[in-house]
């Protein structure tokens, strides 16, 4: 498994997310066709700070999902924000998740821009919470998001950069 930098060409992986169901069932639900095309905008668009990266995976480097290090705005200021999603297809197989996070979490300290990075992740939403811990975050508590104007109860996880990359790849 690898990551690549999120391009052009990925306008279908988008949809195939963000129009999923399944997918989206702790994000507010499947996105309209024109939020399809902004979220791809953003994502081709982005700046330095910021990290979109398509997941490839299996024995034909096939994109498998987005994992994303991104800006948010959090009580009054700008926090860097962890998003990750694979197809739905694609869960549940060898660890695909925790690896692409790591991977983008070394990227993002190497960068040294990003002191901690935040996750919100839905209540219920038990594989990214097990994703995340797995991973070195720290739950901070039950937060109420809005994500795309949906109110959705989640838990405010926090991941360190400080903490060694001994301990991420435990
Ligand atoms: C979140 C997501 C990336 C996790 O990837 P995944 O391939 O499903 O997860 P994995 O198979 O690697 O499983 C990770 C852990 O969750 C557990 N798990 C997986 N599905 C679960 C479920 N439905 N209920 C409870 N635990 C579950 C696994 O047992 C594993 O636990 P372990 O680390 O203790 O062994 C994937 O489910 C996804 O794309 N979800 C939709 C988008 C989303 O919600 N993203 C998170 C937004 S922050």
């Amino acid at each position: 498994m690898r990551l690549r930098p999120y391009g052009e060409d990925d306008r279908w992986l988008t949809a195939a997310l963000e129009g999923d169901p399944d997918v989206m069932r702790y994000l507010g639900g499947p996105a309209p066709l024109g939020r399809v095309q902004q979220v791809h905008e953003r994502r081709v668009g982005a700046a330095g700070g910021e990290w979109y990266r398509t997941i490839l995976a299996g024995p034909d480097d096939a994109p498998a999902g987005v994992v994303a290090v991104f800006g948010t705005a959090w009580q009054g200021e700008q926090i860097p924000e962890l998003g990750i999603m694979l197809l739905p297809g694609l869960r549940r197989r060898h660890g695909l998740a925790v690896g692409a996070i790591r991977l983008i979490v070394a990227e993002v300290r190497a960068s040294g821009l990003v002191p901690r990075i935040h996750a919100f992740i839905g209540a219920a939403n038990a594989a990214a919470a097990a994703v995340a811990r797995r991973v070195g975050f720290v739950s901070a508590g039950p937060v109420d998001v809005d994500y795309e104007g949906v109110p959705i109860r989640c838990e405010h996880w926090l991941l360190d950069l400080g903490a060694s990359p001994a301990e991420l790849a435990g």
